[in-house]
């Protein structure tokens, strides 16, 4: 299967693009595995015709967003983001007007539509420089209330937030932290920003899913407890051969990121199935906001 799937590729000039909580055969077939941010700037510069994006439905709208000459495929149409389904266009427009209409800034995690309302978008990569390059004193953050309150530890601004969660990161507790530091007191904790600020207070360091696996690689440390979805421990442990990784808890399993199998890889390039579209009026506003955030990296 695996090498039906690359011949496809190749046949049909296809990139394979995989977020860093996908399966290990999905990732091994990709050709480029990564974070959100790290996946929408290879999306934005590829010059393959068809972009094949293996990871959930707001990923892929961003990679139609940036590259509306090409096709994009999301191989299972099924896989959302509970927390992009928190917010909504109409909703967020009446929340930025009754805050006197002050910058929104809008975590990648979005669909479309709202990033088309949105001043800016931002990742858990760049939110804090994002936040820190707007030049009014407030911002409106959405949907992610613990990434805006991890942004609001590393400002002056003030942040207004919106009540949106990731219900995998919010569920973890500081008694799973403490019971896997009882169990491997020698690792360090890391946490990714979609964590409760009672999580990040416990943190040793905060990273995005690709800026773990290089924390780990420049680290002296040999062992670490894993604060993010349980996908990572699969690239963080082949970046790291020689250490140890331990899931802060094994609830933080995210469904719709196990979506995809390679079955519907194959079927998406020899059909075209999946195509992710963005109606062109939708997709120009929100390329404003995906493409400033781009600009600032
Ligand atoms: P990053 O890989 O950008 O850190 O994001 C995590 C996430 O939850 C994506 O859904
Ligand atoms: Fe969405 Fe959370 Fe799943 Fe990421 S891990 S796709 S934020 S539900």
């Amino acid at each position: 299967m695996k090498q039906i799937i690359r011949d496809l590729a190749r046949r049909k000039n296809a990139i394979i693009l995989a977020h860093n909580y996908q399966p290990p055969q999905i990732q091994d077939i990709a050709d480029l595995c990564g974070d959100s941010l790290e996946l929408s700037i290879k999306a934005a510069k590829t010059s393959a015709d068809i972009i094949v994006f293996c990871g959930v439905h707001f990923m892929a709208e961003t990679a139609a967003i940036l590259c509306p000459d090409k096709t994009v495929l999301l191989p299972n149409p099924d896989s959302g983001c509970p927390m992009a389904d928190m917010v909504d266009p109409a909703g967020l427009t009446a929340r930025k007007k009754a805050l006197g209409n002050i910058p929104v800034i809008t975590y990648v995690n979005s669909s479309a539509a709202v990033k088309a309302v949105s001043d800016i978008c931002c990742t858990s990569a760049n939110v804090i420089d994002v936040v820190n390059a707007q030049s009014a004193d407030e911002v409106l953050m959405t949907p992610d209330k613990n990434l805006a309150q991890y942004a609001a530890g590393h400002t002056d601004k003030k942040i207004h937030l919106w009540d949106g969660f990731c219900p995998f990161h919010n569920n973890l507790t500081p008694e799973d932290v403490t019971a896997a530091r009882q169990q491997h007191p020698e690792a360090l904790f890391m946490a990714h920003p979609e964590c409760p600020p009672e999580i990040l207070a416990l943190a040793d360091t905060i990273q995005s899913t690709s800026g773990m696996i290089r924390y780990a690689q420049n680290s002296a440390h040999r062992q670490f407890i894993i604060g993010t979805e349980v996908g990572l421990l699969y690239p963080i442990s082949k970046a790291n051969p020689y250490k140890q990784f331990f899931p802060a808890s094994e609830k933080m399993l995210c469904k719709d990121m196990k979506k995809i199998g390679l079955k519907d890889i194959k079927n998406s390039l020899e059909t075209l199935s999946g195509e992710i579209r963005v109606p062109e009026d939708i997709r120009k506003n929100a390329l404003g906001a995906v493409q400033k955030m781009i600009d600032l990296a």
